[in-house]
């Protein structure tokens, strides 16, 4: 038997194996091992290519000839068997993906603005339909803008009605929005026209009161700004918020930065002003807090006193927005509670 008989029976031994195989593989990746093993190479048939090289120059040719055949087979059995298996693997995708296009579809969940945004941004552009503009400072204040340039001096008793929490001695967690009051005066000169909402802190805590709430400041510096100009503008904010029918009172009061000052009362909108729990039986709530800017403000950010004058007021947004929709407990706006936000 010729060395060449040897070579024939391995091919043809090779042939059925690579084949068997091929036909046994499942998947792609098994298909390229079986096609590795054979025509990679390191592989049988890639072997048998090279020992048919150093056959006798007679055998070679036709040798050649059917190993190159076998290895083209191969290569092409494999990739038909890849094929197969990728066409199968897309039929078994459709089936099971069995798609009900008359499903409805998954919402995204819409959120909403908080009860207090709205009322702020409420008050706001009625404020804004006067040309006032909008004005920000910062919550973590400094002691000079919070309290003293408002005219409340160091330890003055005032200074109690707005207990709040010290970062150090200068610097507090503003107590109200006043202090924009301070803080524009000194950038800028009049006439000012402004509104400032923001977040304010103070150290109490029960069902009418949060250690964190809202407020909206607005002020006015002019030449002749008249107590005539506050009660006006007021009248006529109260009357386009609560309606036009609801009764108002200006009731004299006290605040370090303004003199006079007043504070508004509409008439309960419970009780009509029958006297109910809330308004505790006077008939009148207290929404905000206003008056003539004290001349000594004016010192401290440098404006004639003699030429300007101006009104201020600083309402709480959570006690109008309780008294708008019904509520006697501030708690509940910072709860997160959706059920109860989503009302709104
Ligand atoms: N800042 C005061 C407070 O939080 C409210 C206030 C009263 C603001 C009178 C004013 C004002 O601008 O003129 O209690």
């Amino acid at each position: 038997m010729s060395a060449g008989n040897g070579v024939r029976e391995k091919l043809k031994k090779l042939e059925r194996e690579a084949l068997a195989e091929l036909q046994a593989a499942r998947g792609e990746a098994q298909v390229r091992s079986v096609s590795t093993k054979y025509i990679g190479r390191k592989g049988l048939l890639t072997h048998w290519l090279k020992e048919v090289g150093k056959l006798p120059a007679k055998e070679r040719p036709i040798l050649g000839q059917m190993a190159n055949q076998l290895k083209a087979t191969l290569e092409r059995e494999a990739e038909r068997a890849i094929e197969e298996e990728r066409k199968r693997q897309k039929e078994e995708w459709l089936r099971l993906e069995q798609i009900d296009y008359s499903l409805p579809g998954r919402r995204p969940l819409r959120g909403s603005k908080h009860l207090i945004t709205q009322v702020t941004e409420e008050i706001v552009s009625i404020f804004e339909g006067l040309g006032f503009e909008v004005s920000e400072g910062p919550e973590v204040e400094l002691d000079y803008y919070n309290f003293e340039a408002l005219n409340f001096p160091p330890d003055h008793p005032a200074r109690d009605m707005q207990d709040t929490f010290y970062f150090s001695p200068n610097v507090v967690l503003r107590t109200h929005t006043s202090p924009v009051q301070v803080r524009t005066m000194e950038r800028r000169n009049p006439p000012l026209r402004v509104i400032a909402p923001g977040r304010v802190y103070r150290h109490d805590s029960d069902p009418t009161h949060s250690p964190m709430f809202h407020q909206v400041e607005g002020f006015i510096v002019d030449q002749q700004i008249t107590f005539a100009d506050l009660k006006g503008t007021l009248t006529y904010f109260v009357h386009q918020f609560f309606g036009p029918e609801v009764q108002m009172r200006f009731r004299p009061s006290f605040f370090p930065f303004t003199e006079p000052s007043a504070e508004v009362d509409i008439q309960c909108v419970i009780c009509r002003g029958e006297g109910c729990p809330v308004c505790k039986k006077s008939g009148w709530l207290e929404i905000l807090g206003s008056g003539m800017i004290d001349p000594e403000v004016f010192r401290f950010v440098g404006y004639d006193p003699e030429l300007y004058t101006g009104f201020a007021f600083g309402l709480g947004v959570e006690r109008i927005a309780m008294l708008r929709v019904g509520l006697s407990d501030i708690r509940i706006f910072f709860e997160n509670n959706l059920q109860f936000l989503k009302q709104f």
